[in-house]
């Protein structure tokens, strides 16, 4: 793999699928009122991102014969779904910034954040029926699947945040409902829409549970350690949140004495003040959890990119293989 598309072909590849995702979002919602629903969904979509799951869609699809174009409803749904459960996790999260710009619960106020991502759910799903395929019942079953594992991950991410310990099992748990589910429904849909036989719907999953797992350990850890203006989010506001991510929970593992009480404060205190979250950059890399962290994000990078040599073999599949390896060292 990877010898036939070079990172050149694979950058303009990705490139041109953005761009199809891109263009296509500001046309979903022209000409509606009231202006106070339809200026936030619009803010949200046109803010940028990585359009991750949507390229995910658009190349499981591809691997199993399917144009661009016919997958493309589907593509937009999970990346509108996606923008979706922003807007809510960042009125949850208390998170002020998201793509570089003032939240939409912080630019107007929570309950525009609320119908905003209600609405955006219901487009999801009006993009879904846009799907001119015979499978869309297997796809519309998926994806309610997905959704209720995304809000179960999600109950469980606000429930730790009172609780004094939380297990690794139990942190992975609930990694796989608020981030891996979405990754893997995308998968899904691309292949469903491909009529992809029973083994390689399951590799798919499989290849998308890793992604995951690898997706949200680097999100724990650029938000204590991302520089690139890019990332958009405020440096250490998990931390500044008391949340219990991948570093937090294994630095307390890990340390003993003052060192492991320093960490404890920060669940015990409700979170750190932006003034000290420079200081626990310096002692979790001291405790060799960023490290650490690295070496977990490749690990199940890896373990999905070994998924791509059971699927049929091909462009799509080099190119997937590319954006794996580049979401692993991603930087924002
Ligand atoms: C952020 O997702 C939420 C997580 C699951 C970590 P992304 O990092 O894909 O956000 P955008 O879409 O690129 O802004
Ligand atoms: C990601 O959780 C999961 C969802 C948004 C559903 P985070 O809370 O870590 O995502 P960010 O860091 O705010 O993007
Ligand atoms: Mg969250
Ligand atoms: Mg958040
Ligand atoms: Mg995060």
């Amino acid at each position: 793999m990877t010898e036939s598309v070079t990172l050149d072909q694979f950058k303009r590849y990705t490139d041109r699928l953005r761009n199809l995702v891109d263009k296509t979002l500001p046309h979903l919602v022209v000409d509606k009122a009231p202006e106070g629903l339809y200026r936030s969904v619009r803010y949200i979509l046109e803010g940028g991102g990585k359009r991750f799951r949507p390229l995910l869609c658009l190349l499981a699809a591809e691997m199993f014969g399917v144009d661009n174009e016919i997958a493309l409803p589907g593509a937009l749904a999970v990346e509108v779904f996606h923008n979706f459960t922003l807007v809510h996790d960042d009125v949850m999260d208390n998170a002020d910034e998201r793509r570089g710009r003032p939240t939409v619960h912080v630019k107007w106020d929570e309950s525009t954040a609320i119908l905003c991502g209600d609405y955006l759910l219901s487009l999801s799903y009006d993009l879904l029926a846009r799907l001119e395929t015979g499978q869309l019942r297997s796809i519309l079953e998926t994806y309610n699947r997905m959704v209720v594992h995304l809000c179960e991950g999600q109950a469980l991410d606000t429930e730790f945040e009172q609780r004094q310990h939380v297990s690794i099992d139990e942190y992975i748990d609930m990694i796989d409902g608020k981030t891996g589910a979405l990754l893997i429904a995308s998968l899904e849909i691309g292949g469903l829409l491909g009529d992809a036989d029973r083994a390689a719907m399951g590799t798919l999953r499989e290849m998308g549970g890793h992604l995951g797992r690898a997706f949200q350990i680097q999100d724990d850890l650029l938000d204590i350690t991302a520089k690139d203006k890019r990332w958009g989010k405020v440096i250490g506001g998990d931390l500044m949140e008391g949340k219990k991510t991948y570093l937090l929970l294994r630095a307390i593992e890990r340390t003993s004495g003052e060192r492991r009480l320093w960490f404890e404060r920060i669940i015990k205190g409700d979170g750190i003040g932006k003034d000290e979250v420079s200081e626990a950059r310096e002692r979790m890399i001291d405790s060799g959890v960023i490290g650490e962290a690295d070496n977990v994000i490749k690990e199940y990078s890896a373990r999905a990119e070994t998924c791509l040599t059971r699927l049929p073999q091909g462009a799509a599949v080099d190119t997937l293989q590319w954006l794996i390896r580049r979401m692993a060292l991603r930087m924002y």
